[in-house]
């Protein structure tokens, strides 16, 4: 059985925290929201309850968990050398959506880190996720709440469909700010790397961090979550990306395509003018923020309207835009139509 708590995001209720705290500390699975997406949560320091968040997602053994902190102290706890320039992050952009990669410490149980000798570590800025994790008092084990290789959540309802059943505790705190997750920095490489781009913009890190490594395509990426069919909805998914006029075009081009071929076509749009004929046309913003933070809601919502495929227009690397254009071309398994 599920219970689904319904907690203020601006106030927290103290006795509904203390109610999902109780659960984490006796080895229970807790969706929780965060500023970036919902979060699965277990006691980090409790393997038992960490398998559980695997069996839940059905996510592969070999892909690690980020560990949410409230206090920057336990980084200390966590990690066993918190180089310089980590500490720097920490301190411009803790609490927000940055993930930091450290040598881990004995604490951390294995199946947290998949096996490996790093742990990934992150301080939320959402007020229910900070009082869930000081209530708690342990560090919170949690990937995105969504069942492996679907959107993640971005609101409670998206929780309540892939986890009613299979976890204990719900909180709805309504929607979530970013909508896209953190991105994920390895400090324990020199130039420190991009492993995910995320809610926090690169052209952020480097305001603190001179030289930024980007990590080469291969075969094994370093966050092993990167590797995996990713945020795909039911549907078929083409991107198009390029020149607007172009977009525009090609776009009509494909809708046409598959309209004749008998198939329910749904497009998502970044401009607003378009006059597409599909049969279901979402514009899900201007602005890279806005369409970071409707994005996976949309990708949802075409499911929930039997689409069968999705034409999505690209929008620019810049800022969140790179977060953006990363989970798109997941979604869509690279099936990427370049018009330049
Ligand atoms: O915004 C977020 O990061 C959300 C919220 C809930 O905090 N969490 C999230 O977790 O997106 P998840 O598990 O869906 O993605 C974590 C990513 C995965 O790609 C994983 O492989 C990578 O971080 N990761 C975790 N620990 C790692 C490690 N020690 N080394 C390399 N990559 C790691
Ligand atoms: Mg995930």
């Amino acid at each position: 059985m599920t219970i689904i708590l319904k907690i203020s995001k601006d106030n927290p209720e103290k006795i509904l925290v203390k109610q999902a705290a109780v659960i984490i500390k006796e080895g229970g699975l807790v969706a929780f929201p965060t500023e970036t997406v919902y979060g699965l949560g277990a006691d980090a320091l409790n393997p038992k309850a960490v398998a559980k968040i695997f069996e839940a997602k059905g996510r592969p053994a070999d892909n690690p968990l980020i560990a949410h902190i409230a206090d920057k102290k336990d980084v200390y706890r966590l990690a066993k050398e918190v180089p310089k320039e980590a500490e720097l992050l920490m301190k411009e952009f803790w609490p927000g959506p940055l993930t930091i990669i450290l040598k881990k410490s004995n604490l951390v149980p294995d199946i947290v880190t998949a096996g490996l000798d790093t742990v990934a570590i992150r301080m939320p800025s959402h007020k229910v996720a900070l009082a869930l994790i000081k209530e708690a008092k342990t560090p919170i084990a949690a990937p995105s709440a969504n069942l492996s290789g679907k959107p993640s959540p971005t609101d409670a309802g998206h929780v309540i469909e892939d986890m009613k059943g299979r976890v204990d505790v719900i909180i709805d705190s309504g929607k979530t700010d970013i909508g896209v997750e953190s991105t994920v920095i390895d400090m324990t490489v020199k130039p420190p790397l991009v492993l995910r781009p995320g809610g926090l913009p690169k052209e952020e890190l480097e305001e603190f961090l001179k030289n930024i490594g980007k990590e080469e395509k291969s075969d094994k990426p370093k966050a092993p979550g990167m590797k995996y069919r990713h945020y795909a909805p039911n549907a078929d998914v083409i991107v198009v990306e390029g020149n607007k006029e172009k977009v525009m075009k090609k776009t009509k081009e494909l809708i046409e395509e598959y309209k004749l071929k008998g198939k329910k076509v749904g497009v998502m749009a970044a401009i607003k003018e378009h006059g597409y004929e599909a049969d279901v046309v979402k514009f899900i913003g201007s602005t890279e923020k806005e369409v970071a933070k409707k994005l996976f809601r949309a990708l949802r919502d075409f499911d929930k309207e039997d689409i069968h495929v999705i034409i999505a227009e690209g929008i620019e690397e810049k800022g969140i835009g790179e977060a953006v254009m990363n989970r798109l071309r997941k979604a869509a398994g690279y099936n990427v139509v370049e018009v330049r």
